[in-house]
């Protein structure tokens, strides 16, 4: 493949790399087969197969990036063609790349240009915010738009401001964290993307940092690193008083439900969370997915029975998080775009036989 073929795909990845995926692993890869397209795999070696829903959150993280994908192409004067693959992910595979699907870039038309641009801005600038957010509840037409763009996905968003029922899935989502730490499979996986200090933090540019938690660096670590101690009165009452001081202001949950039984199902979902979560980004809006209470099949249950959710046959309810307003949070770390380039030629080689311009 010749360089110029590689340089609108450096571009986009300069720009797609920042979407968002849990513990901020960074699991997906792109690999240029021409000027216009490209395959896109899910590294499954940047996967999270701890958690019992680890394999449908790796598609619904895949279509969060399609759909990021398509905003960034879209500002470049492209529209996102793409041919997917849905198999089943497997962890243990031996081809550690599990293919997502082919996307090609078609010419759109030039009207659409300034629209896109717009997306573009709305995309670059939004972040998870686990800041303390600050009483104001999101008003009537923005649920209904955000209630619209999902049913537009065949999924439904809906949300509560009770706040007793508020109250019971932050501490829901709070008891998550201690009965994951319990599992030890999940505890390793989760002490992998921990980043306690701001150097660690943009050394490894991924993973979780204290910083974005809003979590002291020492405090976190030790807290993290003595677990058993958190079944101790005193100080896992301080742990759970600390993680829920993070949680002040906030008025409002918001979930997704819809089908959510098979890959093709997740990567939609995923496609219909990061549309909510741009709409929501447009409207000054923050959002703090808590995905732990989906993969951990406990708290899943309690939240299904707290907030009276139906779920039947192919449909669950699978996104839940708090969202409002705050100040802005910090930002989160990405690696380079050549990491997230597959094949891509070294500076300066030019292949035998190629034409460079
Ligand atoms: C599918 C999905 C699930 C997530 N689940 C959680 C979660 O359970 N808890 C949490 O604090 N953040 C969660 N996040 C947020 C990511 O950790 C966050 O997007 C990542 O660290 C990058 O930060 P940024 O969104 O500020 O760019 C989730 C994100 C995605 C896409």
């Amino acid at each position: 493949m010749i360089r110029d073929a590689e340089a609108l795909w450096l571009d986009i990845v300069e720009d797609v790399r920042w979407y968002p995926s849990p513990h901020n692993s960074q699991p997906m890869k792109l690999r240029p087969i021409s000027e216009t397209t490209a395959q896109i795999y899910y590294d499954l070696d940047l996967g999270l197969p701890a958690e019992p829903f680890g394999i449908p959150f790796a598609h619904v993280c895949a279509g969060v990036f399609l759909e990021s994908l398509s905003v960034v192409a879209a500002a470049r004067g492209y529209h996102a063609i793409e041919a997917l693959n849905h198999s089943e992910m497997d962890f243990d595979a031996v081809d550690r790349l599990h293919l997502i699907g082919t996307v090609r870039l078609e010419p759109a038309s030039p009207g659409t240009r300034s629209a896109a641009e717009r997306r573009l801005a709305v995309f670059r600038s939004r972040q998870t915010s686990r800041r303390p957010y600050d009483n104001r509840v999101v008003g009537e037409e923005i649920l209904r738009e955000a209630s619209a763009i999902a049913a537009g996905q065949g999924y439904d968003f809906r949300s509560t401001a009770n706040a007793r029922t508020v109250s019971s899935l932050v501490q829901i989502n709070q008891k998550t964290l201690f009965s994951d730490l319990r599992n030890d499979a999940v505890y390793a996986e989760i002490m992998q993307w921990l980043r306690f200090s701001k150097d660690e933090a943009a050394a490894k540019a991924d993973g979780l940092s204290a910083e974005t938690m809003i979590m002291p660096g020492p405090i976190l670590r030790f807290a993290m690193r003595n677990r058993r101690l958190w079944s101790f009165p005193i100080i896992g009452g301080l742990i759970r008083a600390m993680y829920l001081r993070t949680m002040r202001g906030v008025r409002q949950l918001g979930w997704l439900e819809g089908p959510f039984a098979e890959p093709a199902h997740y990567l939609e979902a995923g496609r219909t969370f990061m549309r909510v979560w741009l709409f929501f980004t447009e409207r000054g809006v923050y959002l703090h997915p808590f995905g732990t209470v989906i993969t951990n099949p406990e708290s899943h249950a309690d939240f299904v029975a707290e907030a009276r959710i139906h779920e039947s046959g192919n449909r669950m309810a699978w996104m839940l998080f708090r969202f409002g307003y705050s100040f802005t949070p910090p930002t989160a770390h990405r690696r380079p775009a050549t990491s997230m380039l597959l094949g891509l030629l070294p500076e300066g080689h030019i292949p035998t036989g190629a034409s460079h311009e």
